[in-house]
């Protein structure tokens, strides 16, 4: 790739002051700027709206109050600790001769041209009296609004360590009057529940220090609206979320002024960093996109952003596939499942996905309590080995995939008879377990050695593998390591190792096997972040999927990540109809877990015609722009649309949301988004279960369907219906 790099340095000016430098990290629509003061500090004058003229960024400085009562600035790029700040800091260091304060000066700024679209700004800043410098990154995604920010923090001594204590990876600074939070919070089975509260003044704090299953309780994904809450199509509004699968903190100080300074950034929770000389620690970036039309807009971004630069195969297809987790759980053989193939076969999808309970001998996986760690067939149930199911699947023109839980272990596994060295336990206190199972010891490389070759082997084993469920059911209890311990490494180290030796190993799967798609799960979705999602191809929100539950979960989980990754399944968990429950599997990445030969035959006839429905129409879902329409938190409904970047092909979804008795929705029409008001679209409504009323067939201009919409009839007897929208290619 070339790059194209202008590097910026501070002079010194005629008084001995350095002159102001002005750094203007911009997006198609906004601005980021960032000023050096005469003393060469660097802070952050605005966030906000792109100004046409430049150069007018540099008379903005003055304009709002950015000190505390004593005149100490409250708007540094990146808070140090120890000095004249006594806010919260984005970084803290603990040095060589134990003094515990920081202080960084501008010393030159770096401007890359990644490409056409991707701009990389990065700022060394450095320490007068001790030799620390730190690189603050702006990688900006111009046409999607998004920025990329995290730091590099350096110790350039020649022979002695620091200590980092807090070591965040991006400080904003926001200059409105009011500010309205919008958090997440859940546990199994009810992720992604929103709170929105105005922020009052001190400290609100977003963090996880479960370890993996990190966002089991809480994502470390959030929206800041300015001054008012927004809505999907109006209001200042910032989409904000670690890329970090660990322990994560993220505050928001709200100072005497109104003013919010945000950091975000590895939790610094039992995780004090040692950095040797000589040596850098890289932070987690922290992804952001502001909007000043609402949050729609700011999804859209997200997604589109998503899908061109992080998600693998983002603009690529996806498997659509039955799962025999519900449909068996730990009880099958290689009968029952060759049986699954067929009906998997008959429903038209591409792939069968073998679950958990397929691996261990000696403590055999038949429940929950036994086998993890130990990856090899289960020879009772499955005498011929994997290889036999990927042929079988093959036989039936459906490919096969798997279900691995690699970095855990049960303490009934052979695995935990040779290596209790390799688990994270405290080796003098009782084991403490989450759904009975323990977590290995990542940081130690030959624990990261097995994990991979976990994945490796199946996949030499299977060369038709195409598919991967990695799952993480447990968070670190009793989070010490015997290899650090052993290695004269801190344990302080634990949490963020660990995260990293994750990376590593996908790092290097994802090298040899770039093509295998794969679910990133936690117990449902514990652990869905930017960071995992670099090298997954879709995630599991969770293991609810009654429809009315899920709409919300969905719902929520749209707002930061695009439907293509978002994996649906349609199971018995619920007793709704099978059209309810599909047509809300198929507002992302559908898959059924259910015994097709169990199914009536109209629900048979159903789910195939749905199969082939959503093949019609999915590269509209997978790779069209997202709007949702009526917002189930606001209403008895839900509805939600996608259209392709030709704005010729839509689908919309509009689901019931309210299970009270005979509820009516008719009152409102659903109006749509995103259309050519100019065009004439045919409306078609799709998925009608068989020997129900045809539905809706008939063709309105955009203009009539986005100002009046179409009143889709949903109700208790027929809780959801699906539109297919187009245009006609002979329509001028
Ligand atoms: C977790 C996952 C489920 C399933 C089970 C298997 O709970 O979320 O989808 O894979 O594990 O044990």
């Amino acid at each position: 790739m070339k790059l194209f790099t202008l590097l910026f340095f501070a002079f010194l000016g005629a008084t001995g002051t350095t002159a102001q430098v002005n750094i203007a990290v911009e997006t198609k629509d906004n601005a980021l700027v960032l000023q050096t003061s005469n003393d060469s500090s660097l802070y952050i004058t605005y966030f906000g709206a792109r100004l046409k003229n430049t150069s007018e960024y540099r008379e903005i400085g003055g304009q709002y109050r950015m000190t505390d009562a004593n005149n100490s600035p409250t708007n540094n790029a990146y808070t140090p600790a120890g000095t004249w700040n006594l806010l919260e800091p984005a970084l803290e260091i603990e040095q060589a001769d134990g003094n515990h304060s920081v202080e960084l000066k501008y010393v030159n700024h770096k401007v890359t041209k990644v490409n056409d679209n991707v701009i990389l700004s990065s700022i060394l800043l450095k320490d007068a009296v001790y030799p620390v410098s730190v690189l603050l990154n702006y990688k900006v995604y111009f046409n999607e609004n998004i920025i990329e920010q995290w730091s590099v923090i350096k110790n350039e001594h020649a022979k002695k360590s620091i200590k980092l204590i807090k070591y965040a990876s991006a400080n904003l600074y926001f200059t409105s009057k009011k500010y309205f939070l919008k958090q997440y919070h859940g546990s199994w089975a009810e992720e992604m529940k929103p709170e929105e509260h105005e922020l009052t003044s001190g400290i609100k704090t977003l963090d996880s220090k479960l370890g993996t299953r990190a966002n089991l309780f809480q994502p470390p994904t959030f929206s800041l609206s300015f001054n008012k809450p927004a809505n999907e199509d109006e209001g200042e509004v910032l989409l904000g979320t670690l890329a970090w699968t660990g322990n994560f903190k993220i505050d928001f100080e709200k100072d005497a002024y109104d003013h919010v300074r945000l950091i975000a950034g590895i939790n610094p929770y039992a995780s004090q960093y040692t950095l040797l000389s000589n040596s850098s620690f890289e932070t987690p970036p922290f992804i952001y996109t502001y909007s000043r039309k609402g949050i729609g807009y700011a999804s859209r971004n997200l997604h589109r952003w998503a899908r061109n630069y992080k998600i693998p195969a983002g603009n690529g297809d996806r498997q659509i596939l039955l799962n025999n987790w519900e449909a068996t759980y730990f009880d099958f053989d290689e009968k029952k499942l060759v049986n699954l193939f067929k009906g998997a076969k008959e429903l038209g999808v591409d792939l069968f996905l073998l679950d958990d309970g397929w691996f261990a001998n000696k403590y055999p996986r038949n429940d929950d309590h036994a086998g993890l760690g130990d990856w090899q067939e289960n020879k009772k149930k499955l005498p011929n080995g994997i290889p036999f199911l990927v042929n079988a699947a093959e036989k039936q023109g459906i490919k096969f995939g798997i279900w691995v839980e690699p970095e855990m272990i049960n303490p009934k596994s052979e695995l935990y008879e040779k290596h209790r060295d390799w688990v994270i336990r405290q080796p003098n206190r009782k084991e403490y377990y989450f759904r009975n199972q323990l977590v290995l010891d990542l940081t130690n490389p030959q624990v990261q050695k097995f994990v991979y070759n976990v994945l490796d082997s199946l996949m030499i084993k299977n060369p038709k593998l195409a598919f991967i469920k990695w799952d993480c059911n447990a968070v670190i209890y009793n989070a010490y390591s015997d290899y650090l311990q052993k290695n004269n490494i801190p344990q302080t180290h634990l949490y963020v190792e660990y995260v990293k030796a994750f990376y590593n190993i996908l790092e290097k799967f994802r090298s040899k096997y770039p093509d295998v798609h794969m679910m990133l799960c936690s117990g449902g979705g514990g652990r869905v972040d930017y960071g995992a999602m670099k090298y997954f191809t879709e995630y599991w929100p969770s293991d609810n999927t009654d429809p009315y539950e899920r709409i919300f979960i969905q719902w929520e989980n749209s707002v930061f990540f695009p439907s293509i990754a978002s994996c649906n399944h349609v199971t018995d968990w619920s007793k709704s109809p099978i059209k309810f429950r599909t047509d809300v599997a198929m507002m992302g990445k559908p898959g059924f877990d259910i015994v097709v030969d169990k199914l009536s035959e109209k629900d048979k006839a159903f789910a195939i015609d749905a199969v082939k429905n959503f093949k019609s129409v999915k590269d509209i879902i997978w790779h069209g722009d997202m709007y949702r329409l009526v917002n189930p938190w606001e209403s008895n409904s839900a509805a939600v649309m996608y259209v392709d970047s030709a704005q010729r092909n839509a689908v919309v979804f509009n689901y019931l949301t309210n299970r009270r008795y005979n509820v009516n929705t008719s009152a409102d029409p659903v109006k749509f988004k995103g259309l050519d008001p100019s065009k004439k679209y045919l409306v078609k409504e799709i998925n009608i279960y068989p020997g129900d009323n045809p539905g809706i067939n008939a063709a309105f201009s955009g203009d009539f369907l986005m100002n009046v919409g179409i009143n889709t009839g949903i109700s208790s007897s027929r809780p959801s219906v699906v539109l297919k929208i187009s245009q006609p290619y002979t329509d001028k």
